[in-house]
């Protein structure tokens, strides 16, 4: 695992767009699962501004989701289908055959887990995953606790991301569960990339970065990826020793 630190959010966010940006040229038929959440929103703005200027290809790039709120529709400016499509999809002209994105309304969520773990295996496997970390240190909506050897499945959402994740949404939102890939997913995946800035994540950065390899934290877990890359800011760096 590799850890890198970067002055300001603004540098950082311009480093992940470059990197999808790189891949998605030397692999056209990349399969990219990439986050929602705040930390990643300006690398998106950066990697839709560059695709369209430098008119990187993406038609043939694949879009797994990471994760949805159970029970948002995806027409909530909170669910993670919403964020995808409009900061995503939508600017970088992506079809809807290549996003494969929760129904998060499903009233049968094993099988959407199955299909899910389906087509990862049927596009065969993600070349990138790129995700943020929560204030408790999950990944995706794997929180404390997490079996590691899970694939996808459904969550009970932990008290601090019931109450972080209102966030997101214009008013205040039953949030209890999740559907998630994996850390399983996201140990196999090719490349790793994990995103936090500000002072907030500090401590726990500190945690997943320096305290033991746990799912107890399970963002500790990107220390066995073969490559995994830790992505900071200086402010979420700033409680690391090293
Ligand atoms: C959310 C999402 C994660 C996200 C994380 C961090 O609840 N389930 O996929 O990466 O928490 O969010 P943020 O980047 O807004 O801090």
């Amino acid at each position: 695992m590799a850890i890198k630190i970067f002055r300001d959010y603004e540098r950082l966010s311009q480093e992940a767009a470059d990197e999808i940006i790189s891949l998605v040229k030397h692999k056209p038929r990349a399969v990219l699962c990439l986050a929602t959440g705040d930390t990643p929103r300006l690398a998106y703005e950066i990697l839709v501004e560059k695709a369209n200027a430098e008119k990187v290809d993406f038609s043939a790039v694949t879009f797994i989701a990471l994760d949805e709120w159970v029970g948002i529709p995806p027409d909530n400016a909170g669910s993670c289908f919403f964020f995808l499509h409009n900061n995503i999809f939508k600017p970088l002209g992506i079809q809807a055959e290549q996003t494969h994105l929760f129904d998060a309304l499903s009233n049968d969520l094993p099988s959407e887990c199955a299909k899910m773990d389906f087509v990862i295996h049927k596009k065969g496997g993600i070349d990138l995953i790129l995700v943020g970390v929560g204030m408790n240190g999950h990944v995706g909506f794997n929180e404390p606790g997490v079996a590691a050897a899970l694939k996808t499945h459904v969550a009970e959402l932990d008290a601090t991301t019931q109450l972080v994740g209102q966030k997101y949404f214009n008013q205040s939102t039953a949030l209890k569960l999740g559907i998630t890939l994996g850390l399983d997913h996201f140990m196999q995946s090719r490349k790793a990339l994990m995103l936090a800035s500000g002072k907030k994540k500090a401590e726990v950065m500190r945690l997943a970065l320096e305290g033991p390899v746990t799912t107890a934290v399970p963002a500790s877990i990107i220390r066995k990826h073969p490559d995994g890359t830790v992505m900071l800011d200086e402010d979420a760096a700033s409680l690391l020793k090293a």
